[in-house]
């Protein structure tokens, strides 16, 4: 019987959701935890809920003890209403779990970053980012996967307008971008999800390791 356990967070979006439902359906987890801000709508004999407002995250995560650690956190910079507040969630949360979390035994974390990261890009989105995978470099991880996915595609409530192009554009992107192209092509968001459980269980790659979109597709 495995004894596998996996954090979560960031399971209300919409890879998250995804990725959640991936992990209660693989044996190989006895327990999905998920670190939430609502409760979630999903029930199952796996799953633990932890509600946070984030604000704490040293005593909510002091009694959470999971080997592979999912973060599929994050906002737009329209959503969170300034730059500032973007990389509050999309760099200073992702860092701060990562690190709590470590200190608790974790070795493995997976992190959805984007496309184009790079800690010295002048778009401060990619840079963002960038800086998001340089500071978790920088924690010493055993096992830490960067996943760099293109323009997601899927159910969404929230309307936002590059996706819906994406959507319309997909079949055309997908006869035009051809070769080292093919990372810009938009993709599924329940692909990346279903990737990063896939990979957590890549052992023989060990250390840090970035995966482009083609891969992901
Ligand atoms: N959208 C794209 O085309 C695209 C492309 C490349 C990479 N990405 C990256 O992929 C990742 C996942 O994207 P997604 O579209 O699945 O995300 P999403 O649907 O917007 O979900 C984001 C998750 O982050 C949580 N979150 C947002 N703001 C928060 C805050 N202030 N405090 C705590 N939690 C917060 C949300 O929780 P609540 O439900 O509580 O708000 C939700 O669980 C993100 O890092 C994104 O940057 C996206």
């Amino acid at each position: 019987m495995t004894t596998r356990k996996a954090l979560i967070v960031g399971a209300t979006g919409l890879v998250g959701g995804f990725c959640l439902q991936a992990l209660l359906d693989d044996s190989r987890y006895s327990k999905v935890i998920a670190l939430v801000r609502k409760p979630l709508l999903k029930t199952h004999r796996k799953l633990n809920t932890i509600i946070t407002t984030y604000e704490n995250l040293g005593p909510d995560l002091s009694n959470i003890h999971a080997y592979d650690v999912f973060c599929c956190l994050g906002t737009t910079i329209k959503k969170a209403g300034s730059q500032k507040a973007f990389k509050k969630v999309d760099h200073t949360l992702v860092v701060t779990v990562a690190k709590l979390i470590k200190k608790q035994g974790a070795e493995q974390f997976l992190v959805i970053s984007a496309m184009g990261a790079n800690k010295d890009s002048k778009v401060f989105y990619n840079r963002t980012k960038g800086e998001m995978e340089a500071t978790l470099r920088e924690l010493g991880y055993p096992y830490l996967r960067i996943i760099r996915p293109s323009l997601l595609l899927g159910p969404r409530e929230e309307f936002r307008l590059g996706e819906k192009i994406a959507v319309l554009l997909t079949p055309l992107l997908k006869r035009f971008l051809l070769g080292s192209l093919k990372k810009y092509r938009p993709i599924e968001a329940e692909k990346v999800a279903q990737f990063m459980v896939k990979v957590a269980r890549e052992k023989s790659v060990v250390g840090v390791h970035v995966y482009e979109s083609d891969v992901i597709e």
